[in-house]
């Protein structure tokens, strides 16, 4: 190390010195009291300027929103399908008749979704003409009863199992809610099987109809007590079936406004499962 180099360490330790307080000016870190004081008035509006317009141009936004119906949906909305009880793994029904626990997760939950079914859950609702769409106008706005018994077998009324200790399990099938959707015709789910001569595939209500009472939805701000239609699907092997194993694919039917088929979402008006019974 030279001579040089030394006293130039010397000399800058010096000079940091006194930039972080020169006794002199009075300047700490380079910067008198009242430079400091300016240059904090300064942040402090500029900031609290910035938070007044980010506060209120989100105020301006949200006067602009409705709580009862989004502001932006799909430029084509439809509604995708969706199966209860919820499988655990990827749609697939698999249990063994003789095992109740191997199906008791699937009755137990059918039970608890169906439990807003019940008459005594609906006898506030509006017992709503039939065929016909259940337009309202509000502000209150009422909700049509949805009486668990349009299941017949798969309503649990007559069958506490829903079919599933006799290897003929019930599956609900049920339309995603859209608020203000109105489908044309006659709407309908209908499902089917490609493994022919396996099983029959019942649906309940018949024909898997969907009344137009139920529709539209308004929203679950406004449409208090709404009871979203059900169709439930039974599959019956056949008695000579060798492998109780089938796919059903269940899809929108009987109106020509909501789709069946997107690239993008293969649930977009279709569900697809599987039901496996072993003995
Ligand atoms: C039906 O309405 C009555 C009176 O408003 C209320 O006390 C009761 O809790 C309601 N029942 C149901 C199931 O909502
Ligand atoms: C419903 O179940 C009963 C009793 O198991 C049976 O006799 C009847 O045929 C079933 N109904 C249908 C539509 O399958
Ligand atoms: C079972 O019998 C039905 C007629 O009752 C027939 O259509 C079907 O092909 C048979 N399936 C098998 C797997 O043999």
């Amino acid at each position: 190390m030279t001579n040089t180099e030394k006293k130039s360490f010397h000399q800058s330790l010096a000079e940091w010195k006194l930039f972080i307080y020169n006794p002199t000016s009075g300047a700490f870190l380079g910067r008198t009291a009242k430079s400091w004081g300016l240059i904090l008035l300064f942040y402090l509006v500029f900031y609290g300027f910035l938070a007044a317009l980010f506060t209120f141009t989100m105020w301006a936004m949200l006067q602009t929103l409705n709580d009862e119906v989004p502001k932006y949906r799909d430029q084509i909305p439809s509604p995708g399908l969706m199966v209860f009880p919820k499988p655990p793994s990827a749609l697939e029904y698999t249990y063994s008749m003789s095992k109740p626990l191997t199906y008791e997760k699937f009755t137990e939950d059918l039970k608890r979704f169906l439990e807003p079914y019940s008459l005594e859950e609906q006898k506030n609702l509006t017992n709503c003409p039939d065929g016909a769409p259940f337009k309202q106008n509000g502000p209150v706005y009422q909700a049509c009863q949805f009486p668990v018994s349009l299941l017949q077998n798969c309503s649990g009324m007559s069958d506490t199992d829903f079919g599933y200790s006799k290897g003929q399990p019930c599956v609900l099938v049920k339309m995603n809610r859209i608020i203000e959707l109105m489908p044309d015709g006659s709407p309908q789910i209908i499902c089917d099987t490609k493994d022919a001569g396996i099983a029959n595939i019942l649906t309940y209500p018949d024909r898997g109809l969907i009344d137009l009472k139920y529709f539209p939805y308004y929203g679950k701000k406004r449409h208090v007590g709404y009871r979203q239609p059900l169709v439930a699907v039974q599959v019956i092997f056949e008695s000579n079936a060798t492998k109780k194993e089938v796919t059903v694919e269940c899809k929108i039917g009987g109106t020509y406004n909501l789709k069946t088929q997107d690239d993008r979402d293969k649930f977009l008006g279709r569900v697809v499962f599987k039901v496996l019974v072993s003995t």
